[in-house]
């Protein structure tokens, strides 16, 4: 199948009440366990790509991976540009045939995220591309983006509800509670705010840093609206777990073969588990 926008399943994911995983996509390793949970479990997914993974693996190899990995899978794939920070750079994955942006303006002030998305979205529907924009500041650290756990500032409904009206974005990330990375204790999602603005709008809500999440936390924001959740820390975590005890069992091993086929496989379990959770398996 050849790379969809997310529009291709969201749309139905939010009705029907299940959630589509955006996995992102570090190395060859990360999208082969990606691609493979996908295949047997009969799920669509979102590669997410961020601009430091794009930068590490550069972007004619994001997008020819992304597509093989389409192809090889026969599901609906979005390849969705994480975080997006500039219009620059938003066009410059469109123009090398990524299917879906996120647009991050969450640091400015709201009317200015509403300007610089709406010219996002211009363009990018203009040529069949899906956009997600941002409200309030998500915690965390994740590649070129750190918050301080206290300058997180959660989204306010009626400001949200107002962002979507005016942008036509066609997922909503809005600042619950939750952060980029794992947790120290257990995250506290505002469930109030996604039952209020998804009640007022369209697009499915988008739940960032679902990594951590307790599961129960994860099928009730799901039931409230959400119908995209990022993962990536998690991955990362089983991944790295399964090549140490690897190396760790066999000193003498060389052959990067041997340690990152366990480090892939792990990833797949991982995604394969969030796919079961968020109801997206059989949804292909
Ligand atoms: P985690 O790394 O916490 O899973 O968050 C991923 C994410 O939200 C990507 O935008």
């Amino acid at each position: 199948m050849p790379l969809v926008p997310m529009t291709a399943f969201l749309p139905r994911a939010k009705e029907e009440g299940f959630a589509v995983g955006q996995f992102n996509m570090n190395n060859l390793e990360f999208t082969q366990g990606i691609m493979e949970a996908a295949k047997e479990e009969q799920s669509p997914f979102i590669f997410g790509a961020s601009e430091g993974a794009i930068r590490y693996m550069g972007l004619e190899n994001v997008v020819a991976l992304a597509k093989i990995a389409a192809r090889e899978a026969n599901v609906p794939v979005a390849l969705h540009l994480d975080h997006g920070s500039s219009f620059d750079v938003v066009m410059k994955c469109i123009r090398a045939g990524f299917s879906s942006v996120m647009f991050d303006g969450s640091h400015y002030p709201l009317e200015e995220n509403i300007r610089l998305t709406q010219e996002v979205v211009k363009a990018a529907h203009a040529v069949g591309v899906s956009v997600e924009g941002e409200l309030g500041t998500i915690g965390g650290v994740e590649d070129d983006l750190e918050v301080d756990e206290a300058d997180a500032q959660l989204a306010n409904p009626k400001e949200a509800i107002r962002f979507w009206q005016e942008t036509q974005v066609d997922a909503m990330a809005i600042a619950v509670g939750t952060a980029h990375g794992m947790y120290k204790g257990e995250p506290k999602i505002n469930f109030d705010t996604i039952a209020e603005v998804s009640r007022q709008i369209d697009a499915p809500i988008v739940l960032h840093g679902g990594s951590g999440v307790p599961d129960a936390a994860i099928q009730r924001s799901i039931e409230l609206g959400v119908g995209k959740i990022n993962v990536n820390t998690e991955s990362q975590v089983t991944c790295t777990q399964a090549i140490r005890e690897r190396l760790q069992s066999d000193p003498d091993m060389i052959d990067p073969r041997k340690y990152l086929g366990p480090g892939r496989e792990a990833i797949k379990e991982t995604v394969r588990s969030k796919m079961r959770l968020f109801g997206s398996t059989g949804k292909a």
